[in-house]
């Protein structure tokens, strides 16, 4: 199976706690990835620092990429990243996804991604949603990315907050397609 190269953008909704075991199940999945490139928008870092007590994103084990840096190689599609999660996604960054607006590195990589038909996944977060966070989903869904709200589930019975989380990166790490140990309902 070829290696994956992935990005994954971090933005300023609430849950940083999944951008926190996305990256280390990708981690611990290394013998199935080839790269991990990260962004995180200026509002991530915030939200990160305020619901996680820590700034422990500066030590995570994969390349960070300046927001801004159009350098990234996933700004172009000649890259041949696969993969893009935008875990948490914020209604903010869906929006200028659905609109086209490639002002930064994490719009122009989901841009990249959409165009050269590959996988798009956004973690959307907030609640309630307003007509225009409807639409906006329907137009990425048209477009071709996968909209996976940060919606946990408790059939598994989980513990711990982490265990919550874990509902929500579980189901993104199967729609990125890499194989991993999970609860599955009634699997024998
Ligand atoms: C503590 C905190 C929690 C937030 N939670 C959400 C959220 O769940 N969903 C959302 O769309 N925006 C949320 N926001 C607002 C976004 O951070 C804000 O709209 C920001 O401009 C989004 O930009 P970004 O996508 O570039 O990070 C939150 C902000 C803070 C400070």
């Amino acid at each position: 199976m070829m290696k994956r190269k992935i990005v994954v953008a971090i933005t300023g909704a609430s849950g940083a706690i999944y951008a926190k075991l996305l990256l280390q199940k990708l981690h611990e999945l290394a013998t199935q990835v080839a790269d991990v490139g990260i962004i995180m928008s200026t509002n991530a870092k915030q939200v990160w620092e305020t619901e996680l007590d820590n700034a422990d994103y500066q030590d995570l084990p994969f390349k960070f990429y300046d927001k801004h840096d159009f350098t990234a190689p996933f700004a172009s599609g000649s890259a041949r990243y696969d993969t893009m999660v935008v875990i948490p996604c914020s209604m903010g960054t869906l929006g200028r996804i659905a609109s086209g607006v490639s002002d930064d590195l994490v719009t122009r990589a989901a841009d990249v991604i959409l165009k050269e038909r590959r996988k798009l996944i956004l973690v959307a977060r907030d609640t309630p949603l307003n007509l225009i966070h409807i639409r906006n989903m329907a137009t990425v869904t048209e477009a071709g990315g996968i909209i996976c709200p940060a919606v946990p589930s408790f059939y598994s019975k989980p513990q711990t907050i982490e265990e919550v989380a874990l509902t929500v990166v579980n189901r993104v790490i199967d729609l990125i397609g890499l194989e991993h140990d999970s609860y599955r309902w009634n699997e024998l």
